[in-house]
């Protein structure tokens, strides 16, 4: 008879044997690298890498819970990120109580307080995934986990996909979690808009502030007032730095613009709501509203008549703002509020609020008039009625105001909700009053501004690179976390003619904002961050959405030495790069001078070249910059050559 192939372990030899079994087993555990923690963006509130890797292949079934559509939309959601891997998952009704080998998502039973209404637990072992959330904003959110933590597709068809065990549970920080696209400077058609969520919903953002109007164009249908859109979407063409246009010239035709029809909104804003992005409009008053006095100038303060503006200077010489004083004024803003409040199920409409120009109220004889028989004193306190009328008109149309922190000018709206853009003081005074807040200070919050040196970079107004971004802490110690809202970034579009440039200008920074708004103030760190940005950074690359790569650029930093010299810093955003650099007239690389200590300028020379080295190759754009640039930007006189 054969023996059986067992080892009996008490006896001597075995003992050895065994030893050394245990031995081996410990030296590889001992070797054996701890899991790399996936590389995820927004960080989730706890994390922990589990052992193994679970496999999905075209037959593992996603479970949802009955009678639960939204679950299996979240389910359709997966599919869709898996298309490119050429998987489909069989989408199933969850009825056991545990499953294996499958994806399952559960609304739990007894709502588990630290999930709150978006937050999520999911749980990836050898056996399966296993999804749980109070709502079904939970189980989206962990879907973007998933995708993050699923292999880059990079398009091509993968018969199965393998997920590294981890255990993750995860809630956000902020229940306003937005960002801006200004439609107005850059008209963005409905597709454009939906790509744009698209990015938005993979970063976990729930809000889309749609800024549909301003002096250069209205975008939103409104049936009632059809001039808006015949007249007021349309200006003359121009291109180049925006500001230094030419006003329109006599019998030139608008021809540059567009807007949405209600059905285009109404489709945006579903798409939306399959993504859990919430779309808040943004209608401008009683400023930056030349496209709206153009269609009807009756009424402004002096009848126009007026062109929409191309984007050249007129601020304070023409009018932009509608009448405070004249009741036709407010009859449409009711019909234009009653038409947008109709459209979007946003329980919050924006007013805009900010830079009105009060030059024509003051001279306006019906605005003096108001002025007089409402008893205000100054045209701060003008504005303040306007906007208290103008919550009035939201309010009944069963909508919260929300405006920029000038609306706090001359004392707020009882109810209203303030956006601070001016750095944080207007959300600190608001919070003082016991109002609601969202930051979305400039400039670390303007994603119009520069990432990187201008002299690379697109014609904005100034700096807010990426590791700024990130390290900044938007909500000021003053205000309590239960009147901060949230965290906005806006994407001011006076520079972006087209998507790829928004993309560009909103990737990567809005992954910083991204991780603001969700992880724990006292999980966020940096190198870290950088770390999974740059996965995220790939990941955007592949799915086809323009990431700036400028964190790579070097940095030139004019200062002024001791002797009254003119010298250069080098630097980086980032950690583990060196910089080389050359005055000659070549392109640096590896083999160049790496720079140790500020450096003064040789005689002679014209311009200094750099760029960034990691792993031994050129990483990022070379930068080249005149000495009388530097000069310039030191702002300061000294000496330049020895
Ligand atoms: C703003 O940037 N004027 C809100
Ligand atoms: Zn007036």
């Amino acid at each position: 008879m054969r023996k059986p192939c067992v080892v009996n372990l008490f006896k001597p030899a075995s003992c050895l044997l065994l030893g050394l079994v245990c031995c081996l087993a410990c030296v590889y555990l001992r070797a054996a690298p701890p899991a790399e923690p996936p590389r995820l963006v927004p960080q989730p509130m706890e994390m922990t890498p589990g052992s193994g890797v679970f496999e999905i292949t075209g037959r593992t079934p996603i479970f949802i819970p009955p009678d639960c559509p939204p679950a299996k939309l979240v389910a359709e959601t997966l599919n869709n990120q898996l298309a490119g891997t050429g998987l489909r998952l069989p989408v199933k009704v969850l009825t056991a109580a545990s499953v294996r080998r499958a994806i399952s998502l559960r609304i739990l039973a007894k709502p588990d307080p630290k999930l709150g209404e978006e937050g999520y637990s999911l749980d990836v072992s050898p056996n399966g995934v296993a999804i749980a959330a109070n709502r079904p904003a939970g189980l989206f959110y962990a879907l973007q986990t998933l995708a993050q933590l699923l292999p880059s597709p990079a398009g091509e068809v993968k018969p199965r996909l393998i997920l590294p065990a981890v255990s993750i549970l995860d809630a956000p920080r902020f229940s306003w979690r937005g960002l801006l696209l200004d439609c107005s400077r850059h008209f963005f058609t409905a597709s454009e808009v939906k790509a744009y969520i698209d990015g938005m919903a993979r970063y976990k953002f729930n809000i889309l502030q749609l800024h549909l109007t301003d002096d250069q164009g209205w975008r939103i249908e409104i049936k009632s007032r059809p001039k808006l859109t015949t007249v007021g979407a349309w200006r003359v063409p121009r291109q180049g730095p925006w500001w230094s246009y030419d006003p329109p010239q006599p019998g030139e035709a608008a021809t540059d613009g567009g807007f949405y029809s209600q059905e285009e909104i109404r489709d945006i804003v579903a798409y939306g709501r399959d993504r859990w992005v919430t779309v808040v409009p943004e209608i401008e008053t009683p400023g930056h509203s030349l496209a709206a006095i153009a269609a009807y100038p009756e009424i402004s303060c002096g009848g126009g008549p007026f062109q929409v503006n191309p984007g050249s200077k007129f601020y304070g010489t023409i009018e932009n703002s509608v009448c405070a004083g004249n009741e036709a004024t407010f009859a449409f803003l009711d019909q234009v509020f009653g038409e947008v409040a109709a459209l979007f199920p946003s329980p919050y409409i924006h007013v805009g609020g900010d830079e009105a120009f009060h030059g024509f109220w003051a001279k306006c004889p019906k605005c003096k008039e108001r002025m007089a028989r409402e008893n205000l004193k100054s045209l701060a306190e003008l504005q303040s009625y306007f906007i208290k009328r103008v919550e009035k008109i939201v309010e009944s149309k069963g909508k919260k105001l929300v405006g920029w922190d000038e609306i706090l000018d001359g004392g707020l709206a009882p109810n209203a909700t303030v956006m601070s853009w001016r750095g944080t003081a207007g959300g600190e005074a608001a919070a003082r009053q016991g109002h609601q807040v969202i930051l979305s200070p400039s400039p670390q919050y303007y994603l119009d501004l520069y990432q990187g040196d201008p002299l690379l970079e697109s014609n904005t107004y100034a700096l807010a690179r990426l590791r700024e971004v990130y390290l900044f802490e938007p909500v000021p110690a003053s205000i309590p976390p239960q009147l901060a809202l949230g965290i906005q970034g806006n994407l001011w579009s006076e520079s972006i003619p087209n998507l790829r440039q928004a993309q560009y200008m909103t990737w990567p920074r809005a992954l910083a904002i991204s991780e603001s708004a969700w992880t724990p103030q006292t999980q966020k760190n940096w190198s870290d961050f950088f770390t999974r940005a740059e996965a995220q950074m790939q990941r955007l690359a592949i799915a086809g959405i323009n990431c700036a790569r400028s964190v790579y650029d070097p940095i030139v930093t004019p200062k002024k030495d001791g002797e009254g010299f003119l010298v250069l810093e080098l630097s980086s955003e980032i950690e583990g790069v060196a910089l080389h650099y050359t005055f000659a007239a070549a392109n640096p690389d590896e083999t160049y001078p790496a720079y140790r200590s500020p450096l003064r300028i040789p005689r002679n020379a014209a311009e200094i070249r750099v760029v960034a080295v990691r792993g031994g190759k050129p990483v990022g754009r070379q930068l080249n910059l005149p000495i009388p640039e530097l000069a310039k930007r030191l702002g300061q006189p000294c000496k330049i050559y020895p």
